[in-house]
Formats: structure tokens, C-alpha cells, sequence
């Protein structure tokens, strides 16, 4: 909150009826030691100004930098949405106009105003819209239509791998990257098919949703969907070892130690990735160590067309919020910095849809095979 909008309503007010914690100091030393501003900044997936008023649209398409608002602006990479309130002759002022202007060249996102009965008794444009209006304009403006037609497919979560009817290898894979993908995926207008392990996460809206458990159920339910699909993102993480073969009743309890046999399980990425009209392929790889030489290997190894590495351990890659990825393709690399999975997400989705572009542009200008016949 602006001390401006602190004037009309309290901040506890506000903190009561969202029951989230409300900012509005940019030196606020408490606050600063929980979440500072460049947190703030970091950790929004959009900011949304409502109701943003003619002075701070003003300050805004200056850059000024001297509140938490201000400078919350100037440094977050998310984008950024006004919804204007204030008088018909403010709204209409040159000033405002030029500001305005300014402001959606920068590629501002512009939430109304709608036009009608003011506050201060006049009739015109200036009227914040309604707040549903708001949520419904909030939700597709990050919508594009840059994945229209183009279908994809999306591995994510843990597989099971039993050892008898009640016990399974696993790992602590939470799906979060992979649902998050799934959502970027849809948000740029892609139909799209999540094959997903056993996760306690709600799958995003619009996308149709197999669930599986071993990774012999995901290999078949993946190289079924991959026939068709144009890009596949495998964030899955898929166990290499299962057990030669699961016991039909549960174990007993013995003296002795059990040995359990365990075999390889077949890499579905290399194998997409290897099909004769193989999708634009995209891997993930968790690293301890040596990550950017691990991804790079893996990259040509499995033949992808692209890899993004993270680094794992030390409270860092599986079952936690955020995280941080190293991207690279054939002949290009790009660092994607630490954010929340779903911000990252939607940044890692731009590098897919840039090089899946490039990708089909340069197989469209391929000379056709031509058949030699003798
Ligand atoms: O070789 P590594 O397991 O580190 O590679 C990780 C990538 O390979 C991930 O994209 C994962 O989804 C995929 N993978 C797979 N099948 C396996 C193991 C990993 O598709 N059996």
C-alpha cells in the first residue's frame, strides 16, 4: 500500500480481510529482515496496480524509485498491469495521456478504466473496473496465443517402483516444475497432456491429465502421447532402478538382510528423443556437482534439443518452492535466475517456444528428401 491508499483504508484492514501480510514501507526494517523489497520483486508473478492513481502513474513512467511501490516496479521482471482511477479530466489531461503512452510502449499492461458515475459526481472515463472484471482481465492477460495448434506433452512428479504390495522406491520429487510447465504450456495457448506421477498437487486448468505410477506405466502412457505431440517436456523424475520383479504378498520381517534386484529402467527421454519424427525434445537434470558439463553431456548423449539444469542439495531443486535453472540448447546457453517454479516456469517456456520456432522455420526451408528411383 501507498501512504496515499493507507489515507482510505488501514493496512490492518486490509491484512484482516486478505489474511495476508500487507507492505508499505520500502525502509521498513522488520519487514525488510522477513521479505525485502527485491524479494518482493522477485517472488510476484505479476504486479497488479488497483487502483492506480494519476500521480502514481505519473511517477511510474518516470522510474522513480521512492517508495516500496516505486521501486517494487522498477525491479521485478513480472509483468506489470495498471488499473487507472481517477477523474474524467485527469484521466484526460495530456499529462496522464503522455504517461499512459509511455507506460503500455514499455509494455504495461492497461486494466480499463471504465467510463461512468465518479466519485466526485461527474460522468465519464476514470471509473476503476469491477473487481471482477479485474481478476478476469488479471487471468488473460498472461495468456498468448504463442503455442496455438501445437500440442505438448508434460512428464512430471515421481514414479513408484514396488518391492511387494505396500512398499515402493521413490524419490522426493513434488511435480511442482512439471505442473508448472504444464500451466506455462496452456497459458500460451497450447493443447496439452500431463502424464503425472503420484503428486498432491491440483492440476492446472484445461489440461487433460494421465495419471500413473511406475515407470513402466509412464513409458508406455509417454511413447503413446509422444507419436503426436510437437514438444515434449520431460520433467518427470523417472526412477533408474525398479526391482526385477515385485513380491505378490507382502514381505515378512527376517534375521537375515534382503538383497533386492534391481534393474535399469528404460530412459524415455533418450527414447522420444530418438523416434523417427521425434518432437522438439526438452530434459530437465538435477545436478550435485560439475552441472554445466553434466547437462551439456547430457544434451548430446540423449540428442535433445534442449536441457535445463539445476543445481540439487543444500535446500535447493526437489520439494521446495522455488529454484534456479541453467538452460542449454545446441550452440546457446541462458541462466534463469532463482524464482518461484511457476515464474520460472513461464520464463523457460520463452526459450522453448523461441528455439521450437526456429527449430520448424529451418525444417520448412529443408530441401525435401527426394526418392531416386533406378
Ligand atoms: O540422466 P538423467 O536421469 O539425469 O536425466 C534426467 C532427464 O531424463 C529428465 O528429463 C528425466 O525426466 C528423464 N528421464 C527419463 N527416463 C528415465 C530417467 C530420466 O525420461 N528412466
Amino acid at each position: 500500500m501507498t501512504p496515499a491508499a493507507a489515507e482510505f483504508i488501514t493496512p490492518l484492514t486490509l491484512q484482516a480481510l486478505s489474511g495476508n501480510p500487507v507492505h508499505t514501507d520500502l525502509l521498513d526494517h522488520a519487514a525488510e529482515a522477513a521479505m525485502g523489497h527485491i524479494e518482493l520483486a522477485r517472488w510476484a508473478d505479476a504486479v497488479i496496480i488497483a487502483p492506480a492513481t494519476a500521480n502514481f502513474i505519473a511517477r511510474l513512467s518516470n522510474g522513480l524509485a521512492d517508495d516500496l511501490l516505486s521501486t517494487l516496479c522498477l525491479a521485478t521482471a513480472a509483468p506489470l498491469l495498471v488499473a487507472p482511477a481517477m477523474n474524467r479530466q485527469m484521466w484526460q489531461n495530456p499529462a496522464t495521456r503522455e504517461n499512459i503512452v509511455r507506460l503500455e510502449a514499455r509494455g504495461v499492461t492497461l486494466l480499463g478504466p471504465a467510463s461512468g458515475a465518479q466519485a466526485c459526481g461527474e460522468m465519464g472515463p476514470g471509473r476503476l473496473i469491477d473487481p471482477e472484471e479485474l481478476v478476469q482481465a488479471i487471468v488473460s492477460a498472461g495468456r498468448t496465443n504463442r503455442l496455438a495448434g501445437v500440442s505438448v506433452l508434460v512428464s512430471a512428479g515421481p514414479t513408484r517402483e514396488f518391492i511387494d504390495p505396500v512398499r515402493y522406491i521413490s524419490n522426493r520429487s513434488s511435480g511442482r516444475m512439471g505442473y508448472a510447465m504444464a500451466k506455462a504450456a496452456e497459458e500460451a495457448g497450447a493443447a496439452v497432456t500431463l502424464v503425472s506421477g503420484p503428486v498432491s498437487l491440483t492440476p492446472p486448468a484445461r489440461v487433460s491429465v494421465i495419471d500413473i505410477t511406475s515407470s513402466g506405466q509412464m513409458h508406455s502412457e509417454i511413447l503413446d502421447a509422444a507419436a503426436t505431440c510437437d514438444i515434449f517436456i520431460s520433467s518427470a523424475a523417472v526412477a533408474d532402478y525398479r526391482t526385477r520383479e515385485a513380491a505378490p504378498n507382502k514381505m515378512k520381517k527376517k534375521d537375515s538382510e534382503p538383497v533386492l534386484h534391481l534393474e535399469k529402467t528404460p530412459d524415455i527421454l533418450a527414447e522420444v528423443a530418438a523416434l523417427p519424427n521425434a518432437p522438439f525434445t526438452v530434459g530437465f537434470a538435477a545436478e550435485t556437482e560439475n552441472l554445466h558439463d553434466n547437462a551439456k553431456q547430457k544434451l548430446k548423449s540423449k540428442n535433445l534439443d534442449m536441457i535445463a539444469a539445476n543445481r540439487v542439495g543444500d535446500g535447493l531443486g526437489f520439494d521446495v518452492e522455488e529454484n534456479a535453472l541453467e538452460v542449454f540448447w545446441p550452440g546457446g546457453t541462458q541462466s534463469l535466475g532463482t524464482a518461484p517454479k511457476e515464474n520460472l516456469a513461464r520464463q523457460l517456456m520463452e526459450i522453448i517456444v523461441a528455439r521450437y520456432r526456429e527449430k520448424t522455420a529451418e525444417q520448412s526451408h529443408e530441401p525435401a528428401e527426394t526418392e531416386v528411383s533406378d
